[in-house]
C-alpha cells in the first residue's frame, strides 16, 4: 500500500519544548502517554518538535486510521474549508452532511438507515441512552464491567474500566446496572464457552434479583473492549445477547467508537457475531482527526423518538463531514478492510511468535488491526505487569515506534496501526517491539 510522500519538517516548529509551554496555562488535567512535543505528521510518521520521525501506531488512540496529512482527507477539507464551515443543523441542509449520512448507512446492514451526527464519542452514547428511555418509556440501562463509554456524565454513568473516571462523581445516572463481561483471558484462562456462560448467569442473576428485564431500555456493549484491555467479546456472547434483548424489548446498543471503521477486519465488529444491534454508535475514525460521531438506527426508532427529542449545535459539521466521505471513499476503493485483516494476520502472528519466546506477554488477542498484547508477572496466575508495559511502551518510543497501553491496570499494549499499513511496516514495528522487549529487564530484576 502506497503512503502519503513525505515532506519537510514545518520550520515553525523546530526545537520548540511545547512542555514548558504547556506548564503554565494548559490544563493539568489531562493525562499523557508521552512527555514528548509533536511537529506534525506525515504519512505513517509523527514528527517531533526536534524533527524526530516516529512510525505512528497509536493514532491519536485509533483515530487517524488513514495516517497523517492524507492527500484525499487533506484535499476534501480544504475544498469545504472554501465553501461552508459553518454548521448547518438547525438551519437546513448541507451537502457533505446528508452524502456522509447515505455513504454511512451503506457501510451498515439493514434497518439501521438513519444518522444522527454529533461531535465525540461520548455524546453519541448521551443520544443512545436518551433514545432509549424516551423510546422504550424504561428507565434501565445495563452496560458491562470494565467497558468505557466516555466521560459525559451519562457515558461516565456506564464505564467502569477505571475508577478514576468514576471516583468523586456520584451520584450517576440512576437505573444503571453493570454486569460481568466475559473476559475471556483474565479470568476464565482462555475457556470461552466459560466466559459466556458465566456472563449470562451474572445477568440472569441481575433480572432475577435487581430488575426486571420489562424495565431494561437498552443494554450497551462494546464488541471489542477497547479501554477495558483490548477485550474481544466471543461472538456467542453477543448472539445470545442480541436475543435476550429481542425476547424483552430491550435495544442493543454497539459501542462501535473505538472498534469500528474497518480496524476489526469487518466494517463493524459487531459483524463478527453476525448480529444487528438496534443502535450503533461511532466516532473515532469517523473524519480521520477531525470533530465527528454518530449514532445509528433505524428511521423507524428516531421517528418514534420524535422531533426535537434531541439536537446539536456543532454535529455533522460540513468540514468534518466533507472529512468523513474522504475517509469512506479511501477505505472502499482502497479495499481497507480487507488491508486491516490481511496485515492484522501478520501483525498476530509476529507479536506470538514474539510472546512464544517471552513469558512476561501472557496473551495476545483481537481481531484484525486491534490487537491486545497482555503483560503479566506470572503466566500461571495472569498477574498484570503494567511496570513493564509502560517501560515496553516508553522505550518503543525512544526507539521511533508510538503504541499505547489500555486495560484496568495498564498492562496491555494496544496495536492499532493505520488501516493502510503496510507489511514492511508491520515488520518495522514488530523489529522494534522485539528489541525493546529484549532491552527492558524483567519487572523486580536488578536495575529494573
Ligand atoms: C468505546 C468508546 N466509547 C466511547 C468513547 C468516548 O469517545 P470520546 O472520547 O470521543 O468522547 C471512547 C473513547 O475512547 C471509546 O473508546
Amino acid at each position: 500500500m502506497d503512503t502519503p510522500t513525505p515532506s519537510a519538517a514545518p520550520p515553525d516548529a523546530a526545537g520548540l519544548d511545547l512542555a514548558a509551554l504547556a506548564a503554565a496555562n494548559l490544563t493539568p488535567v489531562l493525562g499523557r502517554y508521552f512527555e514528548r512535543s509533536w511537529s506534525h505528521g506525515e504519512g505513517h510518521r509523527l514528527y517531533d518538535t526536534a524533527g524526530r520521525a516516529y512510525l505512528d501506531f497509536a493514532n491519536g488512540i485509533a483515530v487517524s486510521v488513514l495516517g497523517h496529512r492524507h492527500p484525499r482527507v487533506t484535499a476534501a477539507i480544504h475544498d469545504q474549508v472554501d465553501r461552508l464551515i459553518a454548521p448547518m443543523a438547525a438551519m437546513g441542509y448541507a451537502e457533505p452532511t446528508v452524502r456522509l449520512a447515505r455513504e454511512l448507512a451503506t457501510t451498515l446492514p439493514a434497518p439501521l438507515d438513519s444518522i444522527f451526527f454529533m461531535n465525540s464519542g461520548s455524546e453519541a452514547i448521551e443520544a443512545a441512552l436518551k433514545l432509549a428511555r424516551r423510546v422504550t418509556g424504561r428507565p434501565g440501562i445495563i452496560a458491562f464491567r470494565g467497558g468505557f463509554h466516555g466521560r459525559t456524565f451519562g457515558a461516565a454513568s456506564i464505564t467502569s474500566s477505571n475508577p478514576n473516571y468514576r471516583q468523586g462523581y456520584e451520584p450517576f445516572l440512576p437505573s444503571v446496572y453493570l454486569t460481568a463481561y466475559p473476559s475471556v483471558y483474565r479470568d476464565f484462562a482462555g475457556d470461552e464457552e466459560r466466559a459466556v456462560e458465566v456472563a449470562f448467569r451474572h445477568l440472569r442473576d441481575l433480572f432475577h434479583s435487581t430488575i426486571s428485564p420489562e424495565e431494561v431500555a437498552a443494554i450497551v456493549v462494546e464488541p471489542v473492549q477497547g479501554e477495558g484491555g483490548y477485550v474481544p467479546a466471543p461472538p456467542a456472547f453477543l448472539r445470545i445477547l442480541r436475543r435476550v434483548c429481542d425476547r424483552h424489548g430491550i435495544l442493543l446498543v454497539a459501542d462501535e467508537v473505538q472498534a469500528g471503521f474497518g480496524r476489526t477486519g469487518r466494517m463493524w465488529s459487531f459483524e463478527h457475531a453476525g448480529i444487528v444491534p438496534d443502535v450503533v454508535c461511532m466516532a473515532k475514525a469517523i473524519a480521520n482527526g477531525l470533530p465527528l460521531s454518530a449514532m445509528a438506527s433505524s428511521r423507524a426508532l428516531q421517528e418514534r423518538w420524535g422531533r426535537s427529542a434531541h439536537g446539536t449545535t456543532y454535529g455533522g459539521n460540513p468540514v468534518a463531514c466533507a472529512a468523513g466521505l474522504a475517509v469512506l471513499a479511501e477505505i472502499r476503493d482502497r479495499d481497507l478492510v480487507a488491508n486491516a485483516a490481511a496485515r492484522g494476520a501478520e501483525l498476530a502472528a509476529g507479536l506470538r511468535a514474539i510472546a512464544a519466546r517471552d513469558a512476561r506477554i501472557g496473551d495476545v488477542r483481537g481481531p484484525g488491526l486491534m490487537i491486545g498484547v497482555e503483560f503479566v508477572t506470572d503466566r500461571a496466575t495472569r498477574e498484570p505487569d503494567g511496570t513493564t508495559c509502560e517501560a515496553v511502551i516508553q522505550r518503543c518510543a525512544d526507539e521511533g515506534l508510538l503504541v499505547l497501553s489500555c486495560g484496568v491496570q495498564h498492562n496491555v499494549i494496544r496495536w492499532i496501526p493505520p488501516l493502510d499499513v503496510t507489511p514492511e511496516e508491520i515488520a518495522e514495528a514488530l523489529g522494534i517491539f522485539g528489541r525493546v522487549l529484549a532491552a527492558v529487564p524483567a519487572a523486580g530484576a536488578a536495575g529494573a
